[in-house]
């Protein structure tokens, strides 16, 4: 979980950010995009408002294109980072989703953007 109580303390204002300094302020975003979404969705679904409704979900589905945006940055940033995402995606689905782990990976089968729309 990032710590929001200083949410640039990854950063330096006295010079550019090094790479390492900006790949950590991706991640850092990630998961900000993330938060917001979860507190979106959770007041969405606390409220009678059918209109708040419509506003909060609508808004923490652009959250989830932003994650993405920043996703997509990382792997561009730090290209070794999409292994260990792999790796993690194969582990499910062998210890998890009866052991065919197939190719890891993006286009691995039952893991990726599309399987999340259904
Ligand atoms: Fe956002």
């Amino acid at each position: 979980m990032p710590e929001f109580g200083t949410p640039f303390s990854v950063l330096k204002h006295d010079r550019p950010l090094t790479h390492e300094e900006l790949v950590r302020a991706i991640r850092f975003m990630v998961a900000a995009e993330y938060e917001a979404t979860q507190l979106y969705e959770q007041t969405a679904e606390s409220t009678d408002n059918e209109l708040a409704k419509k506003v909060l979900l609508d808004v923490a589905n652009e959250e989830k294109v932003h994650a993405g945006e920043f996703l997509r940055l990382l792997k561009e940033l730090q290209p070794d980072e999409e292994g260990f995402y792999a790796q993690g995606a194969k582990e499910v689905e062998e210890e998890f989703l009866g052991g065919e782990a197939g190719e890891a990976g993006p286009a691995a089968p039952g893991i990726g953007i599309g399987s999340l729309k259904k």
